[in-house]
């Protein structure tokens, strides 16, 4: 794997030490680095793999590289034998370059130009998403022969990121019409895709969802089309105290009631957040604090501020734009053993910027810290390295890659001994 760039180790852990002992030891180190740094915990994701497998065997998840293409949790989902969801030509060269199969690409995006198509076409990746009449001209254009997956607005009414504004038909007016369209120029509809939006809090949407897909294939098949993929997109939760098993009822429920036996139809999703939210986690260290006192007695302390090395415009930025969205995802500090005994005090966190946006939480009840001390944040792996910037210089997070010793082994092993099989078998299953 590629462990080797800058600023990023890999290390396996034995069996008497654990990620949490890592977190404890790295608490306590002094002095404090200068640039903060995230814990990635590739046993997190084996075991999100594992738990996806039990909850939902009869589909396949195509991890959503957007959310976090850090090397190794691409190696390991590409050891463990998912499928990639790519956005862009550059995704799919990065996946590639792995040496993934092209057959276990999705090019996800509704919208493409016309050289990611040609690119898409000249690396064999031919399964495609589209949304509108446009696109279809654009795709007999440059990729004709392109096995094509209808996207349909499907929409949770509690998500935190709707995604249907942007992309997505609708699915009784102009499902049909585009389906007649790509018949008209002779392309190859091969199934329907949704993604109900981001961090969706509603898992019956997944049921109502498939049954708008499941009409879609009934129609296609009027047409002479076999349809034969139902891609149900992402948006589950992927925090450590947030699971999936109300998402898998819904979803089984309906792929029994709509697929019953499948009736050969690929079930494949997109899930990002659910991979990797909770293998990372961030410490962050105290660079600057104020206190602020009563104006009319400076013996009481209204609230402290505390100024850490990582905020809203660095990996933070992720959950924070969401919880400004809807008031459902708070980002504060876990509050460390350490800690916890010592008197709580009304909190601010700032990221360091010079910009008074930069602000991470407030208000929040939390003991009192010393300049020189870390803080510890966790689920951070979704999006936050994504959407990192550099603005007033500072740098993104260094990140630390942990494996345990025997589930690396495992790893490599299923890729020496069992890849190429297990990669032909899915590519029977799938394509
Ligand atoms: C097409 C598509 N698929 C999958 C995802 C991943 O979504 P999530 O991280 O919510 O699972 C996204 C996120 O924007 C997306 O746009």
């Amino acid at each position: 794997m590629s462990v080797s760039e800058k600023d990023r180790s890999f290390t396996l852990l034995e069996a008497n030490q654990s990620i949490a002992g890592i977190v404890e030891d790295r608490l306590s180190q002094f002095p404090v680095r200068d640039v903060p740094f995230q814990l990635l915990d590739l046993d997190d994701i084996v075991a999100k793999h594992m738990n996806w497998g039990r909850l939902l065997p009869r589909v396949k998840p195509f991890y959503a590289v957007k959310c976090n293409d850090d090397g190794a949790i691409l190696e390991t989902l590409a050891m463990l034998g998912t499928g990639f969801d790519c956005a862009s030509k550059w995704e799919i060269e990065k996946v590639l370059d792995m040496g993934v199969e092209p057959e276990r690409i999705i090019f996800a995006h509704p919208i493409k130009s016309s050289e990611a198509l040609l690119f898409a076409k000249k690396k064999g990746v031919s399964s495609l998403t589209f949304d509108n009449e446009l696109e279809l001209e654009k795709i007999a254009l440059f990729y004709p022969e392109a096995h094509l997956v209808l996207r349909i607005r499907y929409d949770s009414d509690n998500a935190l990121i709707l995604l249907g504004k942007k992309f997505g038909c609708d699915a009784q007016r102009e499902g049909p019409q585009l389906i007649r369209k790509a018949k008209q120029l002779k392309l190859n509809i091969v199934g329907v895709s949704f993604h109900v939006g981001c961090g969706s809090l509603d898992a019956d949407c997944f049921y109502s969802a498939i049954g708008a897909a499941k009409v879609l294939f009934e129609y296609a098949k009027t047409l002479g089309y076999k349809p034969s993929l139902l891609d149900i997109g992402g948006g589950f939760p992927g925090d450590s105290d947030k699971p999936i098993d109300e998402f898998a009822l819904a979803i089984n429920r309906a792929l029994d009631h709509f697929f019953p036996n499948l009736d050969g139809v690929n079930v494949i999703a997109e899930p990002g957040r659910y991979y990797v939210g909770s293998a990372v986690r961030l410490l962050s260290a105290i660079h600057g604090k104020k206190i602020i006192r009563s104006p009319t007695d400076d013996s009481e302390v209204l609230q402290v501020m505390y100024y850490i090395n990582d905020g809203v415009f660095g990996t933070l930025f992720d959950w924070v734009s969401l919880r400004a969205i809807k008031d459902l995802a708070r980002v504060v500090p876990v509050i460390t053993d350490q800690k916890a005994q010592k008197p709580r005090l009304k909190t601010t966190f700032w990221g360091p910027t010079c910009d008074s946006t930069d602000i991470i939480c407030e208000n929040e009840e939390f003991p009192e810290h010393d300049i020189g001390e870390y803080v510890l944040f966790e689920n951070l792996g979704a999006y936050g390295m994504s959407f990192a910037t550099n603005f007033n210089g500072f740098p993104n997070p260094t990140v630390e890659i942990y494996a345990r010793k025997d589930t690396w082994d495992s790893l490599l092993l299923i890729k020496e001994v069992c890849w190429k099989k297990k990669t032909l078998d899915f590519l029977q299953k799938y394509f």
